[in-house]
């Protein structure tokens, strides 16, 4: 029966194309939720393996046992026991063929079904990329939501609903990772926590040694030479003989010396490291400082005063007759720019029907590189999307109807409907929606002008993580299934609103889906005449 199961998958498996198996695992639960099946499976072949090899180790075991009392009693008295001649003939039979076919029961393979399913389903298993990836996801979210590396590695998140701990070695190893990627400020803080682990006791096959050699080297990489001596002494107690490590005291040694001289005659080393910290700060460009304020829910920029002007209300779709029986509930989320958000504006059924049609579809998002004007991956995009139209579905014409309705916008001019999918540590960072003048025209194609507004679905509530923030205004939306938010990207002028930039913050703790739809100025000539200032 397990069997059956496990050769249903692999031949499934054999039927996806071969892209499938190496697509950035990390940025979408989907794809993952594939791999804990395969995982799930897999223990389910080993657990038969385990089977097979324990009852063929308990035949072994009777014929060790019922030879060992027949060789025990004709062993006794040999003479007595072949003058039986049933004995006689036994014995021929048991050593002319009997022990032969123990001899095949012995070097019988049972791990075949298991290998072969291993080699099968390895094909799809995640590489060294999506290992690093998963692991610099981790280093991102730690910056990101300020969180300490203890409280990381202990698993103390916010609305987890599966505690999980990191071991030492999986610190060491997240170390290693940034120690590869020169990023020597992680590298410290991971080793360091790989090291307080041990002392604590933790029972590990991380070594100490390889731990403080890498964490010395980090230390004294960021300029703290005293830190790095003291390390490097603490590894040399352990392992006297380290050939590195003696070698690296020795330097720091001929450095301190040289240090102290400098110091003597007035030059100042001092200055020079804070000047290089200085840069380094500068290089943090203070809009991804602003971004990760609003994703953490700090430096909310909206005065008292300004919020007691945001309503909510009873929207009709400005006497629309589908609405005015029912309207819907409307929130204004910011006041520059404009941010609205519909409450209940789409059901469960709904979403889960959106998300079935997408499911198959979710490939890595891309976006339009402005060199070029083409689609690629990027890093600051992280999640995964499918598009999906109106013609396919009547659940995804009504939802387009619907946003026509509520917006007074036309949608046949407006893109597919989007869907995303964002993983721990999925993200969009800050951008705008609408093409830039300077940019090759992105939309070209289309013929349907810029995008003049954005609709997004929330279809899943997140756990922790995941806002939409505007960091230009200070402005952020918090995910809530079932509602959507709306906003214009141009002026009635058809000149961007650079107010508009914004970021999908990345989740910390759960799964965030979203869907958008993109309206465009074709269409709209008469719904939303243009202006010819911006201040209209
Ligand atoms: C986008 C976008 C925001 C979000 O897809 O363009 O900005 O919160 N998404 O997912
Ligand atoms: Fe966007």
């Amino acid at each position: 029966m397990a069997f059956n199961k496990i050769w249903c998958t692999v031949a499934l498996g054999l039927l996806l194309p071969v892209s499938y198996a190496h697509t950035d695992f990390f940025t979408s639960i989907g794809h993952m939720t594939d791999l804990l099946n395969t995982e799930k499976d897999l223990v389910v072949s080993l657990k038969d393996y385990i089977k097979a090899e324990e009852s063929k180790l308990e035949q072994i075991k009777k014929w060790a046992e019922k030879l060992d009392q027949l060789t025990d009693t004709a062993t006794k008295d040999p003479e007595g026991f072949l003058g039986h001649p049933v004995n006689a003939f036994k014995l021929m039979k048991r050593l002319n063929t009997e022990w032969g076919e123990l001899e095949n029961l012995v070097l019988k393979d049972m791990s075949d079904g298991f290998i072969s399913n291993m080699t099968i389903q390895r094909q799809f298993f995640p590489n060294d990329e999506d290992q690093t990836g998963a692991a610099k996801a981790l280093l991102r979210l730690q910056d990101t939501y300020n969180l300490d590396t203890d409280t990381l590695s202990r698993g103390n998140l916010p609305g987890v609903k599966h505690k999980s701990f990191l071991t030492a070695e999986d610190c060491f190893e997240l170390g290693k990772i940034a120690y590869t990627e020169a990023d020597y400020y992680h590298t410290e803080l991971w080793m360091e926590q790989a090291l307080k682990q041990l002392d604590e006791g933790e029972v590990s096959s991380a070594d100490k040694v390889y731990i403080l050699d890498y964490l010395s080297y980090a230390v004294y990489q960021q300029g703290d030479l005293a830190k790095a001596m003291m390390l490097t002494k603490r590894l040399l107690e352990l392992d006297p003989e380290h050939q590195r490590a003696n070698g690296n005291m020795k330097y720091f040694e001929y450095i301190m010396a040289k240090e102290k001289e400098a110091n003597k005659s007035g030059t100042d080393t001092e200055d020079q490291v804070e000047k290089e910290t200085e840069v380094k700060k500068k290089d943090y460009l203070p809009e991804r400082r602003k971004y990760e304020m609003l994703c953490r829910g700090e430096g909310l920029k909206m005065t008292p005063r300004r919020q007691k002007r945001l309503f909510c209300r009873y929207y009709d779709g400005n006497r629309n007759p589908r609405y005015i029986l029912g309207p819907v509930k409307q929130e204004d989320e910011w006041d520059k720019p404009r941010i609205v958000r519909f409450l209940d504006i789409i059901s469960d059924e709904e979403i889960e029907t959106v998300k079935e049609l997408a499911k198959p579809r979710l490939s890595r998002a891309t976006v339009h590189d402005p060199e070029t004007g083409k689609l690629t991956t990027a890093h600051y995009r992280v999640s995964k999307s499918a598009w999906l139209s109106g013609y396919e579905s009547p659940v995804v014409s009504r939802i387009n109807t619907r946003i026509q309705d509520l917006t007074g916008l036309d949608v046949s001019t407006a893109e597919e409907l989007q869907v995303a999918n964002y993983g721990v540590g999925g993200q969009y960072e800050p951008h705008f929606d609408f093409g830039r003048k300077d940019e090759p025209d992105a939309f070209k194609e289309l013929g349907t002008g810029n995008r003049i507004a954005t609709w997004l679905f929330y279809m899943s509530d997140v756990s922790a993580g995941g806002a939409t923030v505007f960091p230009e205004v200070g402005a952020s939306v918090w995910p809530k299934k079932g509602t959507a938010v709306f906003w214009y990207n141009l002026f009635p002028s058809g000149e961007g609103d650079y107010s508009t930039r914004h970021a999908a913050c990345p989740v910390l703790v759960g799964n965030k889906w979203v869907s958008n739809k993109w309206l465009h100025e074709r269409g709209q000539e008469f719904r939303r005449p243009c202006t010819l200032s911006e201040l209209e």
